[in-house]
């Protein structure tokens, strides 16, 4: 059974091929980031626009890679949210046609589902071969860590999933990019903070830990990039200028201290929460999905942590960790299956939350 699958929710146009929900055929991914870089963030009409111009081109790319005809493909499956709803609209609006044109049941797919969903893809190379890695398992816990969200869920089913808490004002993956802001890093702030902090001693710069001591499942990232303002402010008398090259230079060593005291105080938050959510809960799989879990330092800290408790650890390739279209095809593959089907009144919705 092949699946096409659509993501347009953000800045990155994706387009794939997956088969019995598993394994990529092919998975195409255009990114409209160098022109938001000088923003310092997505601009959203030119995320929209950037879509326009490049998806059409990237469904033939994706089904000429994967050597099938739309006539070989058995349903179309495409995110309808949460993300920047102009965005959204083109990918929604070019599935709904070619589901209609070529008579193809459609699959409408929430972009957070999917980023879980990331961990039970596989290269369609390694199939049948021994590096076959397992898929995790029903029920589990589920901590989604991107830009625009951070929960962690009880996880029962491919369409069945129970939020046990969430952040209460930024998103981590947002707490990275508005934190390398500050350092004068660029956008996005995740891979250059993460990077930068390799070999450095987090706890040169140490910030609390938001929450930790809260009796909830429940984030607060607001406040540790407050802190770093005020701490960045008092050392420099300013934040950064990421054009001032010669003064970063010059403060290389403290950037990078802050930058990776920031992102332990972070990871300790995340990694505290994800385990008290697995023993709460009695599961004994954690997964993890999104940009943010791509991040060597969350991984790090994640893999002992889990392993002193008995917990099986499961995150994406990197590859799969940022958004892309195969964890659409995939998880659109499993709705399908489970007769969940959607009409041509299919929205894009913003605000789609955790619903299905
Ligand atoms: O999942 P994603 O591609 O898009 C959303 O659905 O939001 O996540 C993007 C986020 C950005 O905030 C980016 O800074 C962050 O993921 N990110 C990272 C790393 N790579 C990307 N954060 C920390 N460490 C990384 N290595
Ligand atoms: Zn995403």
């Amino acid at each position: 059974m092949l699946s096409l699958g659509i993501e347009s929710s953000c800045d990155e146009t994706g387009v794939a091929v997956v088969e019995d929900g598993r394994w990529i055929i092919s998975n195409i991914i255009s990114s409209s980031l160098s022109l938001h870089q000088p923003f310092g963030g997505v601009v959203p009409e030119m995320a929209s626009r950037a879509h326009l111009e490049i998806i059409n081109v990237l469904v033939r790319q994706a089904l000429d890679q994967a050597k099938v005809d739309l006539n070989k493909i058995e349903h179309i499956c495409v995110t309808y949210g949460p993300g920047l709803v102009g965005a959204l609209l083109i990918g929604v609006s070019l599935a709904k046609a070619v589901s209609y044109a070529a008579g193809l049941p459609l699959v409408g797919v929430n972009h957070l589902w999917a980023h879980i969903y990331a961990n039970f893809l596989s290269d369609k190379k390694s199939k049948g071969l021994e590096k076959q890695t397992a898929a995790p398992e029903f029920p589990f816990i589920g901590l989604i860590v991107s830009g625009g969200h951070t929960c962690l869920v009880d996880v029962q089913d491919f369409d069945r999933y129970q939020l046990l808490g969430q952040t209460e004002d930024d998103a981590v993956g947002e707490a990275f990019d508005k934190v390398a802001k500050i350092l004068g890093l660029g956008y996005p702030g995740g891979p250059v903070i993460d990077s930068i902090s390799k070999n450095i001693d987090p706890d040169a710069v140490k910030f609390t830990r938001p929450y930790l001591k809260k009796d909830t499942l429940n984030f607060s990232f607001s406040g540790i990039k407050t802190q770093v303002l005020y701490y960045v402010k008092k050392e420099f008398g300013k934040i950064l200028d990421k054009a001032d090259s010669l003064e970063l230079k010059k403060n290389k060593q403290a950037i990078a201290e802050i930058a990776a005291g920031f992102q332990e105080a972070v990871v300790d938050v995340l990694v505290s929460k994800a385990l008290k959510a697995c023993q709460e809960s009695g599961k004994k799989e954690l997964v993890l999905g999104g940009g943010v879990s791509v991040n060597s330092r969350l991984r790090e800290k994640m893999k002992p942590a889990c392993g002193e408790k008995g917990i099986k650890l499961f995150y994406p390739e990197p590859g799969l960790c940022t958004d892309n279209a195969a964890m659409v095809a995939g998880l659109g593959s499993q709705l399908y299956s489970k007769g969940r089907l959607s009409g041509l009144d299919l929205s894009a919705q913003a605000n789609l939350g955790l619903n299905l």
